[in-house]
């Protein structure tokens, strides 16, 4: 392994058992992301977009294969391991999925929280970050006080929050006007070249596709194409 890898995938299989149907969601998937990399996986709705994501941020288990995480075997790793590795994993996702009842910045303490760390500490670095994504006068705002648009913006810093390995995206901008989308991948944009993120999306949408200088294209699956832009 290369040690600017930060993610090292070979013949990733997912099987899901439905009564007594296997359903093959990934069947053999192979790729290597360095680090400060900007992938879109894009391919039709059930290629195996959502489960590839899932097992990356260690949400689920290969049924076969191996993934690496910075050199770390997420296969070998028992349920305590798998927690504390998801714990650096930066993870959006279309709906957002913030807590309701807690403040901007509250969600965005939420993960230091649980990593323990100390309240004082941990109050800072979620106040710098939500400046960093422009929500520096929303902190006490709840989500329902919030635009779609600044919903996904405290998501985006609750991921960040924790330095993670990288920043995983399902569909970020699926719940959003094409305007607001542009806004939320302009900031995705900022964190990649700024920040150095390595940034995985999983988008159906062309213009947010278009952001990512690698695509890599699944198709029922299995990868139908990898493919680097150079301009
Ligand atoms: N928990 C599950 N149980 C059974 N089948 C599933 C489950 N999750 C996903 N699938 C199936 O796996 C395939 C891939 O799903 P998914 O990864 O969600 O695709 P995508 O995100 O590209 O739309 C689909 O056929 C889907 O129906
Ligand atoms: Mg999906």
């Amino acid at each position: 392994m290369n040690t600017n890898t930060v993610l090292e995938v070979h013949d990733l299989k997912r099987t899901y058992q439905l009564g007594s149907i296997p359903v093959h969601a990934l069947r053999g998937v192979s790729f290597q992301v360095n680090a400060g990399e900007f992938v879109s996986v894009l391919g039709p709705s059930g290629s195996g977009k959502s489960t590839l994501l899932n097992m990356i941020g260690a949400l689920d288990r290969p049924s076969e294969g191996t993934l690496a995480i910075r050199g770390t075997e997420v296969g070998t790793l028992n349920d305590n391991q798998l927690a504390e590795l998801r714990q650096r994993v930066g993870f959006v996702f279309q709906f957002f999925n913030l807590i309701s009842r807690l403040d901007a910045i509250g969600n965005v303490e939420l993960p230091l929280t649980i990593a323990g760390v100390p309240a004082e500490e941990r109050r800072a670095k979620a106040e710098q970050m939500l400046e960093k994504v422009g929500l520096g006068d929303r902190m006490h705002h709840k989500p329902s006080e919030l635009s779609g648009g600044e919903r996904q913006r405290v998501a985006v810093a609750r991921a960040l929050v924790t330095d993670p390995s990288f920043l995983l995206m399902d569909e970020p901008t699926g719940n959003l006007d094409s305007v607001t989308a542009g806004e939320i991948m302009d900031l995705v944009d900022t964190v990649n070249q700024d920040l150095g993120m390595t940034v995985i999306v999983v988008t159906h949408d062309p213009d947010v596709s278009s952001r990512a200088r690698r695509k890599i294209r699944l198709v029922d699956g299995q990868i139908d194409s990898d493919e680097v832009n150079n301009n």
